[in-house]
């Protein structure tokens, strides 16, 4: 079937069978590998996504329920201010990183910042509760997108209030 979206600001059409995966579509037809296909059963969040404004796991979603729409990967999001507040929030907090779920990371924290200016731990918390990281403790990742939020403040507002 035809399934048109928008992926990374830009409007895109495939052709897709009904047991086609999200992941397998980024990676495969769109060369965004950095989406990667890890668990492939929804445990390590590896594959994340941002689909319509909410983080989700490629791996689950078929790629058919992509029709009409908006889709942020990892790649597209690079390339933001927003991506370089938490990358300096993520070093601020010495987030230690193997790169097996960094995509997941940056962009839980991203599903957390585009909704909250200030967050707190526990919705943190709740955001890296779908990412399996092996390599980071969960009070340093709030610790990282607390200085990152900090950081988007003072880059939007000219202050961290
Ligand atoms: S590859 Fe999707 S959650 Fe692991
Ligand atoms: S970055 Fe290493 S497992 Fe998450």
């Amino acid at each position: 079937m035809t399934v048109g979206f928008r992926l990374n600001g830009e409007e895109v059409m495939i052709q897709a069978h009904a047991n086609t995966r999200l992941v397998s579509v980024l990676r495969e037809t769109f060369g965004l590998l950095e989406t990667k296909a890890g668990c492939l059963i929804g445990r390590c969040g590896a594959c994340s996504v941002i689909f319509n404004g909410r983080l989700i796991k490629s791996c689950l979603v078929p790629a058919f329920r992509a029709e009409r729409s908006e889709i942020m990967t990892i790649e597209g999001f690079s390339l933001s201010d927003g991506y370089r507040d938490i990358i300096r929030g993520f070093e601020k907090a010495g987030v230690e990183n193997c790169g097996y779920c960094q995509t997941g990371k940056v962009l839980a924290a991203e599903s957390i910042l585009a909704r909250q200016r200030i967050p707190v731990p526990d919705e943190i918390l709740a955001a890296f509760g779908s990412i399996r990281c092996r390599c980071t403790e969960p009070e340093r990742l709030t610790e990282a997108v607390l200085a990152a939020a900090d950081l988007r403040r003072r880059r939007i507002y000219g202050r961290s209030s």
